[in-house]
């Protein structure tokens, strides 16, 4: 886009105090993503650039844009929030482009499609300003009502309309486009509302109907241009954004049986043939390989699925890769720097972090495997814990191939475990393992013939039922 044509100035100063919580709502993430950065990318889509009107947790809204900026961007302080006219006047210093482009900031289903079609109308009419309108009647909304009568167009904000709303059914959507050279002066005419006290950028809509210039308009799907002011307007355009999530992916061969209790982040991958089931979330960036089965309940969170790859239900995997044809869970926890290997199996209530699992190799209940290297064809018996952590430290334990960990091992690190080891069930292993042993590290077990007997009748236990004597004591 030719930058002396176009730029950009995003709203986003306001308090936020409809949404009653404590964030800007322009920090809340939609799907993964924070809400300032749709409009701001929608129009870095579009090679224009932005500026952005800042006040309320300004330095949070910094940060998060300064971590990848598109080009061009600007920040503007608002100081004191006296309204969305008043926020506009404060980037004056800033235009330079013979167009001026506003979207409020709080409109995270807007297209770079809807700005393009709003630029091409500005531009065919020779507008002095251009607005997207949307059809919505819902006479409780807080939404400006755009209010053509007499060859007049003005936007009447709600909290001031007194007309009907069916006959006015179009409301101004927040994306607004200014000839810099009706700008310039119309913007030193808004004055406060005398009954709100604000500013309202809306009303350079009246300026420039009473100066008989030509106004554009376009209109829009109502679902891409809802505003968020309340927890109840996010959570709406949330679940809009997620169906669009689906929607896309279902076309690209995923399958979601119950598709309404899924969560999708918008950075995540999905291969087809995969089958996503009932309350899954897949978080930050993940990525799934194709074939896979992830069942009910579980969480991944940047996590790297390859191909035919099974997450049983209620599973937890994050940061972490699982290879091809593994299976996981259910209930598992495999988190931080882990690779699982092909055709490996993480059971239930297994958990693994900072770990490498080769192919093949099995850990398949109730175990906690940290900071260790397991080889191939390894089998980690029920109960087995890797002691990793001495309180101040953590230590490295090491399995190698075809090695047979018995049940309820403690494995104390750090420690060397070689190829082809057994270890017997109840061990607990504090010395390195060379390659072929067998290695019990068990107290040995006394019987005491009719023993029990004695202690009971020492302490007083009454027999509730008659047993023999042991015919050998
Ligand atoms: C605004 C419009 C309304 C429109 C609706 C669409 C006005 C007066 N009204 O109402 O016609 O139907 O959007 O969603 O513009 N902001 C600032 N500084 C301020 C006040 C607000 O930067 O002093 C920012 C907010 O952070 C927000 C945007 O401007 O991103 C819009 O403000 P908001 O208070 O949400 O306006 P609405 O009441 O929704
Ligand atoms: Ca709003």
């Amino acid at each position: 886009m030719n930058q002396t044509l176009f730029q950009a100035i995003i709203l986003a100063a306001g308090r936020s105090s409809r949404f009653a919580g404590t964030s800007s709502k322009l920090l809340m993430p939609l799907c993964g993503k924070p809400l300032v950065l749709y409009p701001v990318e929608a129009l870095n889509a579009l090679s224009i650039s932005s500026t952005l009107v800042i006040g309320y947790q300004k330095e949070s809204i910094i940060n998060l844009l300064s971590k990848n900026p598109p080009p061009g961007l600007q920040f503007v302080d608002q100081e004191e929030q006296r309204g969305t006219g008043h926020a506009l006047a404060h980037t004056k210093s800033l235009w330079r482009a013979e167009n001026i482009i506003v979207l409020n900031g709080d409109m995270p289903l807007v297209t770079s499609t809807l700005i393009q079609n709003l630029i091409n109308a500005h531009i065919q009419n020779n507008a002095a300003v251009s607005f997207v309108k949307s059809h919505y009647i819902d006479p409780t909304s807080g939404y400006g009502r755009v209010v053509e009568k007499n060859n007049t167009i003005a936007i009447v904000e709600a909290r001031h309309f007194k007309g009907d709303f069916t006959e006015h059914c179009f409301i101004n959507a927040g994306i607004y486009i200014f000839k810099r050279s009706f700008l310039d002066n119309a913007i030193t005419k808004l004055t406060a509302n005398p009954d709100s006290h604000e500013i309202y950028i809306t009303d350079l809509i009246a300026i420039a109907s009473d100066q008989n210039l030509s106004i554009a308009t376009t209109v829009a799907p109502f679902d891409q241009v809802r505003g968020v002011n309340t927890l109840q307007e996010f959570w709406a355009a949330e679940q809009i954004k997620r169906g669009e999530l689906i929607t896309y992916w279902m076309a690209n061969g995923v399958y979601f049986p119950v598709a309404q209790t899924v969560q999708l982040h918008h950075d995540i991958t999905i291969g087809s043939g995969t089958i996503i089931d009932s309350g899954v979330q897949l978080l930050n960036g993940t990525i799934v390989g194709k074939n896979c089965i992830v069942q009910a309940f579980c969480i991944l969170d940047n996590a790297v699925l390859d191909s035919n790859v099974t997450i049983k239900s209620h599973s937890v995997v994050t940061q972490a890769t699982i290879k091809e044809h593994a299976i996981i869970g259910p209930f598992a926890h495999v988190h931080h720097q882990t690779i699982i290997g092909s055709g490996s199996t993480i059971g239930n209530f297994v958990e693994v972090t900072r770990s490498t699992f080769a192919r093949n190799s099995k850990a398949k209940h109730l175990s906690y495997i940290g900071d260790a290297r397991i080889g191939e064809q390894v089998n980690i018996g029920a109960g087995t814990i890797t002691c990793n952590y001495d309180g101040v430290n953590k230590h490295v334990t090491i399995i190698g191939d075809n090695t047979s960990i018995g049940s309820n091992n403690a494995l104390i690190a750090p420690l060397e475990i070689g190829n082809n080891v057994i270890t017997a069930a109840g061990s607990t292993i504090t010395d390195s393992i060379p390659d072929n042993a067998l290695a019990i590290a068990r107290a040995r077990q006394i019987i005491k013939a009719d023993y029990a007997l004695v202690l009971k009748k020492r302490l007083g236990f009454k027999q509730k039922v008659k047993v023999q004597k042991n015919a050998a004591a």
